[in-house]
């Protein structure tokens, strides 16, 4: 049997699609898959511009039943005002139809559309190569992290996935979520936000109230889609379509920070990474909870030192060592998870290798041209009382939870026999 051919005495669940409308689909029931195609298309006025296709069609025993499934499964993505109308991509298509086929009463597949969307990531680099092999010294890798002020790399969707399953889902719970730097929820896959798309799947499983996704669509638009904003709530999904003249999504709009300021309980994304300085100021004196990826050597950087020696930020669990261009590239670029959300054992702790400084062997310890003490490869001295220089490795792993502080908000450059070593930052035992 085609996509359309049908028995009237039987059950169907069908799911359409308008070819103007590739974001959205129609989730429904029929006795006659045929006639209800041609209903949908007598609507629209079947053009060649515009018309409904099937992307999936199968029989079931009792239709209301399975449809009913869906409505309670994926009630965030049924728009708002419309009882058929679901928010489509094809991870968010893979997991209707799978909803679809484990029901008890499912039959048999009629059809579905071919997967032609599949995106194929390229792999720039399949490993990481040692620092040796690249050439490079932990000096280069810190400078050229620096000057990483590209923003078009976006995140991976296994990377959003690590981080937010080390922390405890009650944090969640009930909470409005706002990705402000990624709305793009979109049919193609290329232009889907990992966090959109991960908060979307999981929004029943992490009980959240409300997830709130905003879209720059300034100068540089990662996503090609403009301004747009999509709120999605366990009654439905909604597009917001009227903004204020001149809203461009930023961050830092009034709008933006309006919703920041009144209506967000936990900010999570990857902001542009040229726009760091700005985003950490508006984010960490909100009061909101955040959970965003930053530069891995933000804690050694004299922009940001303070926000850790105040305690208002620490690291989040993971690093990341690639990022997608915008051709679904892998590119390895360092970023790291930051926080203000509470961290319990973390399991880094581990890496911190605390002992009396004369067991520091004599390569990971020196005292530098003004007589400071430097420490590498995560040693920290138990018994040393002045202040000491430490890469952002350890402060990355836990030591400030570690009964030491940062002392100096200005990031430290040490020199060896007048020669300049990498940047650190100067803490002391309490
Ligand atoms: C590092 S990318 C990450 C994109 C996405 N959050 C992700 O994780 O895949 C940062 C994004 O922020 C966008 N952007 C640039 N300036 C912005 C601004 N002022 N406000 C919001 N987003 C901005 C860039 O176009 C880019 O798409």
């Amino acid at each position: 049997m085609t996509a359309t051919q049908t028995d009237t005495t039987k059950q169907y669940i069908y799911i359409v699609q308008a070819s103007l409308e590739p974001a959205k689909c129609k989730i429904g029931k029929t006795n006659d898959l045929e006639r209800h195609l041609k209903e949908y298309n007598h609507m629209t006025g079947k053009s060649k511009d515009n018309s409904y296709q099937y992307l999936f069609t199968c029989e079931v025993k009792n239709m209301t039943q399975v449809e009913n499934a869906i409505k309670e499964k994926f009630s965030h993505l049924r728009e708002e005002k419309s009882t058929e109308i679901y928010f489509y991509n094809l991870t968010l298509f893979k997991g209707y139809v799978e909803l679809i086929k484990a029901h008890r009463s499912f039959i048999k597949e009629i059809f579905i559309k071919q997967d032609d969307k599949t995106q194929i990531v390229k792999i720039i680099k399949k490993t990481t190569p040692s620092l040796e092999e690249r050439g490079m010294s932990p000096k280069d890798v810190l400078q050229k992290a620096q000057k990483i002020n590209n923003d078009e790399f976006y995140t991976r969707y296994e990377d959003v996935e690590k981080e937010l399953a080390m922390y405890n889902k009650k944090i969640w719970k009930d909470k409005v979520v706002f990705c402000n730097c990624d709305d793009a929820v979109d049919d193609d896959e290329k232009n889907t936000s990992a966090f959109s798309l991960y908060f979307i799947q999981n929004f029943h499983k992490l009980e959240l109230k409300k997830l709130i996704c905003t879209h720059y669509g300034g100068v540089v638009d990662l996503f090609n889609q403009g301004t747009k904003g999509y709120i999605f709530t366990k009654d439905g999904f909604r597009e917001i379509k009227t903004f204020p003249k001149g809203y461009d999504g930023s961050f830092d709009h009034p709008l933006s920070l309006k919703i920041l300021k009144e209506k967000a309980d936990i900010v999570c994304t990857n902001p542009p990474f040229s726009r760091a300085i700005d985003y950490w100021k508006v984010t960490i004196n909100s009061g909101k909870k955040f959970l965003i990826i930053s530069n891995i050597s933000n804690a050694i950087n004299t922009a940001f030192i303070h926000y850790f020696k105040d305690n208002k930020v620490w690291a989040g669990h993971n690093r990341i060592d690639y990022f997608l261009n915008p051709k679904r590239q892998l590119v390895d670029a360092s970023g790291h998870w930051y926080t203000n959300i509470p961290i319990k054992n973390r399991p880094k702790y581990k890496h911190l290798k605390i002992v009396p400084l004369k067991d520091i062997p004599s390569e990971y310890k020196k005292f530098d041209d003004s007589k400071t003490l430097l420490v590498d490869h995560c040693y920290i001295p138990s018994d040393y009382k002045k202040p000491f220089a430490v890469s952002a490795r350890p402060i990355l792993n836990g030591l400030l939870e570690k009964g030491y502080e940062i002392v100096q908000e200005k990031r430290y450059t040490p020199y060896v026999n007048g020669e300049e070593c990498f940047a650190r930052v100067l803490v002391q035992k309490k």
